[in-house]
């Protein structure tokens, strides 16, 4: 089943063309320029009058959810909040009946979601889930959902989930931008920004060589911060969490301008900083936290768009992705940093499919 590659982590990173490519199938329509879904069960009038989005998960879905947060708010211009499922539980947050909850989880067997669930429908909210795994209990708790079609994850670290989660919070930003105020021609816009992305990742995925040539260069390094603004600052937190979790480093994912008002003071030549820099609408704000941190003699690593050369002045090691749309920066950034993590991991002598302490699925609270 592993086929020419040595563990399942990079097996999984190589499939996304196609996991991405399976969670958009027959979900884009053209003609209306919006996302359709076979699964929702409540009627477009019953979406429209949602005002609200609570979405609720864990670990990596969570980072997701904080992607689906400024997509949908960006996008589609309606609130949302996102919460982490073992939280929300617990705070029993004041919220209007139009409020709709998203559960979002790979294997739907997830307990700390679960009850988050349950909870909320018990109060009387619709639910949502957006899951991986067909029938899985949360799938089938929750009124209505979206499956990612990813196939079966087996290692431990979640990725090409993450980067399938993230297209199906584009496809509801496109879907809820599409009922509210969002035009034909910025929804055929959007549509063809995501047509476009199972070749992007596969272009990002020619990272590879040159990820495992830094991971080489920083494998003895005993921290990593991980830094990025806007659609990107989830980003950090997933590339830091994925280096975390499997090659048992620390590391710290931040929104980039935040360094400044304290963790700055970690900063050695010791202690890489991770950026995440694509060009769009933070690129200038990004590369003054780049210069912050090479100011301190930090070494800095950057992913960067292709044909970049203003960070690759400054930054100590570059790393290019293909240029996409700001909203899809974070599915195509998170490939080189899933890779750097994974050579980081292996070169270190871990196993990577099955980190220490780790279960694929989390079923106690
Ligand atoms: C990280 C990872 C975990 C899961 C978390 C939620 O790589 O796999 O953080 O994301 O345990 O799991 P699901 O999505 O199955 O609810």
């Amino acid at each position: 089943e592993l086929g020419e590659y040595p563990h399942y982590m990079l097996k999984e990173i190589f499939e996304q063309p196609e996991t991405v490519r399976n969670a958009m199938r027959g979900r884009l329509d053209r003609d209306e320029a919006t996302a359709v879904f076979g699964g929702l069960n409540l009627t477009p009038q019953q979406l429209r009058n949602m005002d609200r989005f609570m979405l609720t998960a864990c670990g990596t879905s969570w980072h997701s959810s904080l992607v689906g947060e400024y997509m949908i708010e960006g996008l589609a211009r309606i609130p949302v909040e996102v919460q982490y499922a073992s939280e929300l539980r617990y705070r029993n947050p004041p919220l209007s009946p139009s409020t709709l909850l998203f559960a979002i989880t790979q294997s739907g067997e997830t307990i700390d979601t679960l009850a988050a669930l349950r909870e909320m429908k018990r109060k009387g909210h619709p639910t949502m889930s957006i899951c991986n795994v067909v029938g899985s209990t949360i799938a089938r708790e929750s009124d209505g959902g979206i499956y990612l079609h990813a196939g079966p994850e087996i290692g431990v670290a979640s990725t090409k989930a993450y980067t399938s989660q993230c297209v199906v919070m584009a496809l509801l930003a496109l879907y809820f931008g599409r009922l509210h105020h969002l035009s034909y021609e910025a929804g055929l816009r959007i549509v063809e920004d995501l047509e476009a992305l199972p070749d992007q990742i596969e272009t990002a995925l020619t990272s590879n060589r040159v990820a495992k040539e830094i991971a080489a260069k920083y494998v003895d390094c005993d921290n990593f911060l991980y830094l990025g603004r806007q659609y990107n600052f989830p980003t950090a937190l997933e590339g830091a969490l994925k280096l975390k979790e499997i090659s048992y480093i620390h590391a710290e994912g931040y929104p980039a301008a935040e360094m400044k008002h304290g963790p700055i003071a970690l900063v050695d030549e010791n202690t890489p900083s991770v950026f995440i820099v694509p060009r769009g609408g933070v690129y200038d704000k990004v590369l003054a936290n780049v210069e912050e941190i090479k100011a301190r003699g930090g070494p800095v690593i950057a992913v960067v768009d292709d044909g970049d050369d203003r960070v690759a002045e400054l930054a100590d090691d570059v790393i290019v992705m293909p240029t996409v749309a700001d909203f899809l920066q974070p599915i195509v950034a998170a490939i080189p940093l899933q890779l750097l993590a994974y050579h980081i991991a292996v070169l270190r002598g871990c196993d990577v499919d099955k980190p220490r302490n780790l279960a694929k699925s989390v079923t106690v609270e």
